[in-house]
């Protein structure tokens, strides 16, 4: 193992006004290996991440590079010593208005004594060369702003290798990516591992960690509970090591009885996203929308929602024709929506967990039009009882919990509201495995209760697992229906990526 230990933490502890997110966490990364750092939602992942890159820092620990120690008080402190990291919010680290080229070369840029002897056509050709040496396909000269946000991740990464980065951390990079762009991802990382980079890859997809990673760590409540080879261990030893149990069946499927049509859509068009999509959801039914990334999923559901306005095509919501023209109108009809973008649309971060859960339902909770501040609170405090949702109390800042928690509140401030039809957009990105199940219970009560289910997602497996029926979309439309049972895995990516039932 000593062969090229790279980076190696001990002793690392970290608390949040009091409360202990890390406990003595230890983690090494050899060179040329890809480390799965895993565990459940609220483990203490990022954190510890954070606390490698500079952005926090720890109570207590050691940090060794190369068995040097160091002090990383900054982001920049930990640039300097090879460690760098992608996260999802690719944006935030590159600049818009500069071209790939410049953002690649950005450090280069940034000093002023070599500003001056600048050569663009060079920096374009040596730009250019590196992405061809990464195998990659963007060009050099467009603006970042113009990029897919796959692009932007790449652009990133050779930007990493430009900055002769030792260890690069890979905080849930895949989440938004399409399958195709989740495999070029995982050749770039392949050969940044051959370059003898260590990489840290973080990931509630399990299969992913088997596909391309050498060793993996389970935390638990913020302690490591496991490091293995992942040649050693199976996808059950880490359900086990994260959750402290083991889950008997991912997809808990209750069998309810199916009523009338509670929501139907007609001929709904939105210019070449939406094309004239026809569907129907009766009571107790979980309908799923499949599709890939960007085959117009959650567009339709935005439409649904009345956060866009349609061209054409009616909603109905119990026999009633819905109000789309805007997101209340829609709440007031019996539809609500949680969608995909959670920290843009689906909560406010910067509200308690209290408040987010209190607001669709701020008339329920108040009498003679004031806010009744224990009917407030005994309602979070049931959802939060309800979905599980990690939380120090209910007055925590929503920003603050872990991903997958945020997520939680935003399917549970729409349960006390009294909707017909609820449509969750991919609700479980970034949930983990156990949290998961939780959520799959939820909406199986919820069509227990004769709600009705619109469950919009690209995880087939998901869709398989849960849905009464299966819609395939394509480019706008709905291409095939499968019932529960008829399809496969196989068919729905063939429909999903043709999406022309004549070439079956
Ligand atoms: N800035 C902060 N202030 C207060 N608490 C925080 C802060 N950052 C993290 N925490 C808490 O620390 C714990 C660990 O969170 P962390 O984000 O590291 O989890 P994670 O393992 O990355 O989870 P996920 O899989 O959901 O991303 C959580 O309980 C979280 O609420
Ligand atoms: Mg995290």
């Amino acid at each position: 193992m000593d062969k090229g230990i790279l980076l190696e933490m001990s002793g690392i502890g970290k608390s949040f006004s009091g409360v202990k997110a890390l406990h003595d966490a230890r983690f090494t990364v050899e060179a040329g290996e890809i480390h799965a750092l895993l565990g459940a939602n609220g483990a203490g992942k990022s954190t510890l991440m954070k606390i490698l890159s500079g952005a926090y820092e720890a109570d207590e620990g050691t940090i060794r590079i190369e068995g040097r120690e160091l002090i990383l008080r900054s982001p920049a402190d930990a640039k300097a010593a090879g460690i760098h990291c992608v996260y999802q919010e690719v944006d935030t680290s590159l600049v818009a208005h500069l071209s790939v080229a410049e953002n690649i070369f950005l450090d280069r840029m940034m000093t002023a004594k070599q500003r001056a002897w600048l050569k663009w056509r060079d920096l374009y050709a040596e730009a250019e060369k590196l992405l061809a040496d990464l195998g990659l396909n963007v060009p050099v000269r467009k603006k970042v702003a113009d990029l897919t946000l796959a692009e932007k991740q790449l652009v990133l990464i050779a930007r990493v290798m430009v900055e002769e980065a030792k260890i690069v951390i890979f905080d849930e990079p895949t989440a938004p990516l399409s399958l195709e762009e989740t495999d070029q991802l995982f050749r770039i990382m392949d050969k940044l591992k051959k370059a003898g980079i260590g990489l840290v890859f973080i990931s509630h997809r399990l299969h992913e960690v088997f596909q391309i990673c050498d060793r993996a760590t389970v935390m638990r409540d913020g302690r490591m509970i496991l490091t293995e080879p992942t040649s050693k261990i199976d996808t059950s030893d880490i359900i086990h090591a994260m959750l402290g149990r083991s889950l008997d069946d991912e997809y808990p499927k209750q069998e309810v009885p199916i009523g009338e049509v509670v929501l139907s859509a007609r001929d709904l068009t939105l210019g070449n996203r939406v094309r004239g999509v026809d569907l129907e959801v009766r009571r107790g039914e979980i309908v799923a929308v499949v599709g890939l990334v960007g085959a117009g999923k959650t567009e339709l559901s935005r439409l649904l929602f009345g956060a866009d306005e349609a061209e054409r095509g009616t909603v109905r919501i119990a026999g009633k024709q819905a109000d789309l023209r805007a997101p209340a109108g829609a709440v007031e009809s019996g539809i609500v929506l949680v969608p995909e973008e959670r920290r843009k649309e689906g909560i406010l971060v910067k509200e308690s967990v209290l408040h987010n859960l209190s607001l669709p339902i701020l008339g329920q909770l108040s009498k003679w039009g004031v806010l009744s501040g224990s009917k407030e609170k005994s309602n979070a405090i049931g959802v939060i009882g309800r979905l599980g949702i990690k939380t120090s109390s209910a007055g925590q800042l929503t920003g603050f919990l872990s991903g997958g928690n945020q997520q939680k509140v935003a399917i549970g401030k729409w349960l006390n509201t009294g909707a017909e039809v609820f449509v969750l957009d991919e609700p479980t990105k970034g949930v983990d495995i156990g949290a998961k199940r939780d959520i799959f219970t939820i909406i199986g009560e919820l069509a227990a209760q004769g709600k009705g289910i619109l469950y919009l997602t690209c995880e087939f497996a998901e869709a398989l697992g849960l849905a009464d029926r299966i819609l395939v979309m394509c480019d706008g439309r709905i291409v095939k229906q499968f019932l529960r049972g008829e399809a496969t895995q196989e068919n729905l990516l063939y429909y999903a990526s043709a999406g022309q039932e004549e070439l079956a």
